[in-house]
């Protein structure tokens, strides 16, 4: 098989990229404008690279649409404070550019594993998010937070229409604060400028308090990155058709925890490395109210737990790394 990945040096790019290369036969064509996270991937005759901008560079994604056999546009902007302070960046980059490639990929035929995202959910109140029965909960325009998950949203509901209509091959899979290695970048000071894990993990490298938006109670479902690029396998080798046409939740609902303790996890866990002990020893915990941290367009989500029987079922699969062992892996990479 051939593999499009756009976005390949992301998070999910270089880790799927780099899991396609060990665990199976398959050739991988990818873009992305940088390549800093695929050194173990560029030197692997079945890897493609080529360092452009899947904005600028239309014809080279029309050839590689039409060569490839399973197309995933993983290009997107997904740090929140980015939806309140860009949210016309965030439209246009993973909405419209993203819609042009579903377009392709209807036009010629070809199957796409599109990203979703837990997001959509939004302030569902349900106790598990399930992919065929949960609404679909945001707030008013003017919290702009929602402009991510609306996007995202609107594009499973097109791809979905595409599906049926059009019989697209299509699999929209569901990310839960996946993390791990090369999820941020740790070394950007910017209150927001990551996701939470790699927020606080920078936040007590620098010696500077941890904020906890809210007074951190809401909680998260933690999925390391492995347990999602192993889903995102199985979903690509689509075994007996059974991931065509689905939507799957990809996340942890046991390691199910607040904010706050995952702050209080990682200044435990960063006292072991003699290096930074003394700092994480000093690192105080603020509460700050949510809209002087990412403004008055923000609105936050209290729980998020995703229903993983589809996946389970249908895919055969479901995580095995626990948070403490995800976390001491992540902080070996930040902090070696
Ligand atoms: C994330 C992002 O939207 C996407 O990366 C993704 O689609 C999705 O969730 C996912 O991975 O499932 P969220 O979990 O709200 O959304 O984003 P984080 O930035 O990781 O924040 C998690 C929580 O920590 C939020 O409640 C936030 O308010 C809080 N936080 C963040 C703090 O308390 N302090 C900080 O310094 C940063």
């Amino acid at each position: 098989m051939n593999i499009l990945i756009l976005g390949a040096n992301g998070f999910i790019g270089s880790h799927l990229s780099e899991a396609i290369l060990t665990q199976t036969d398959w050739s991988i064509f990818a873009m992305d404008l940088a390549q800093d996270k695929l050194e173990n991937c560029l030197s692997n005759k079945r890897f493609h690279f080529f360092a452009g901008d899947m904005l600028k560079q239309k014809k080279w994604v029309t050839e590689h649409i039409k060569k490839c056999d399973v197309i995933l546009p993983l290009v997107a902007i997904a740090t929140p404070a980015a939806y309140v302070q860009n949210p016309l960046s965030v439209f246009e980059l993973d909405f419209e550019a993203n819609l042009a490639i579903i377009r392709q990929c209807v036009e010629f035929k070809k199957r796409i594993v599109f990203p979703s995202t837990s997001e959509v959910y939004g302030m569902c109140l349900d106790a598990e998010f399930d992919e065929e029965q949960s609404h679909l909960v945001t707030g008013p325009i003017h919290k702009e937070r929602w402009i991510y998950s609306t996007s995202k949203q609107l594009l499973d509901r097109v791809i979905y229409a595409y599906g049926k209509h059009h019989a697209l091959a299509y699999t929209l899979f569901r990310p839960f604060n996946w993390y791990g290695p090369r999820l941020d970048n740790i070394f950007n000071p910017k209150p927001g400028g990551s996701r939470v894990l790699t927020q606080f993990i920078g936040n007590i490298l620098r010696g500077e308090d941890i904020m906890l938006v809210g007074g951190g109670a809401q909680q998260r479902c933690f999925t390391y990155i492995d347990d999602g690029i192993n889903a995102l396998v199985k979903i690509i080798e689509n075994k007996n058709n059974l991931a065509h046409q689905q939507i799957f939740n990809i996340g942890n609902p046991i390691e199910n925890i607040s904010i706050r303790t995952l702050a209080e996890s990682l200044i435990t866990l960063i006292k072991r490395y003699p290096h930074h002990a003394a700092t994480a020893d000093k690192t105080q915990l603020i509460d700050v109210e949510a809209a002087q941290y990412y403004g008055p367009g923000y609105q936050d989500v209290q729980l998020r737990v995703p229903a993983i029987r589809k996946a389970e079922q249908l895919l055969g699969w479901k995580p095995s790394v626990n948070l403490v062992v995800g976390l001491q892996k992540t902080l070996d990479f930040y902090l070696a």
